[in-house]
């Protein structure tokens, strides 16, 4: 049984891991900004002795600080963190407000940083630890190269951002054993991909549980989609 700290679990993608991953066995710690308001987080919980729910908003670092700290007076290790909570703008150069584009590179990048730093020591007492960063193929710069189309330039450069930041803690952790990997889930039908998405959130989540298996440390810092094939970055 492993230890997973997933972030941004009330709903979509995060919600579903800590459903698949509750069912075949594993201890969830959830990372829920607003627990009250998450009726379906509630109900897991109500279901599952292997679910601890705390407060996380990753846009405020005293909220990261707090949840990892309950957690290290305990002495918790963490052998899994999914760093998932995300947001998304699709407005494109021309329209996106400063503003707008400084909170999406917040949550995305931020956000992931501050999990990530705050979850060390957690991370620090497992024997196999892993962080996987949930990014998307849109963050691929190569990718991008390949297409015209536009639009959602924060949430392109956010998770760009996100994946230098995994590729460079791939390589600062090399020394405690701390493995890390962006994955892509695919295109999913959640609040974010909307009702056109290729997957439905119970098959891109079993997809990506599937590929995180099958991860070995020889495949450290690199980019992973849902069916298993590299992404360049
Ligand atoms: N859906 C797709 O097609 C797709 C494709 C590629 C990558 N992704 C990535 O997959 C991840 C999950 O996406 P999703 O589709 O499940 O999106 P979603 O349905 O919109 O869910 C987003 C989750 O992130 C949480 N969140 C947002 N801001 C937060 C904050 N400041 N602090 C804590 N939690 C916060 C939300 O919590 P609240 O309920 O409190 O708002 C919610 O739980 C994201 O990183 C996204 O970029 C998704």
């Amino acid at each position: 049984m492993n230890t997973i700290f997933i972030s941004g679990a009330s709903r979509g993608i995060g919600l579903e891991l800590t459903k698949q991953l509750l069912d075949r066995g594993d201890r969830i710690i959830a990372g829920c900004r607003n627990p009250r308001e998450a009726g379906q987080l509630s109900l897991l919980k109500q279901a599952h002795v292997n679910l601890k729910v705390l407060d996380l908003d990753v846009d405020d670092e005293n909220s990261v600080k707090n949840c990892f700290n309950q957690l290290n007076r305990n002495e918790e290790c963490i052998d899994q963190l999914f760093n998932n909570a995300g947001i998304i703008d699709w407005r494109d150069l021309h329209e996106i407000t400063p503003d707008s584009f400084t909170q999406v590179l917040r949550t995305n990048l931020r956000g992931a940083f501050l999990v990530m730093h705050h979850c060390l020591p957690c991370l620090k007492r497992s024997s196999n630890p892993w962080i996987y960063n949930m990014s998307s193929r849109l963050g691929s710069i190569e990718l991008r190269g390949n297409t015209q189309l536009g639009g959602a330039i924060a949430y392109q450069c956010s998770k760009a951002g996100l994946n230098m930041l995994t590729k460079q803690a791939a390589i600062d952790l090399t020394e405690y054993g701390i493995k890390v990997a962006s994955i892509s889930p695919g295109w999913v039908k959640t609040e974010m991909g909307g009702e056109n998405a290729k997957y439905e959130v119970s098959e891109s989540v079993a997809k990506i549980i599937k590929v995180t298996d099958q991860l070995n440390p020889s495949q450290n810092g690199r980019f992973w989609g849902e069916d298993g094939a590299e992404i360049p970055w």
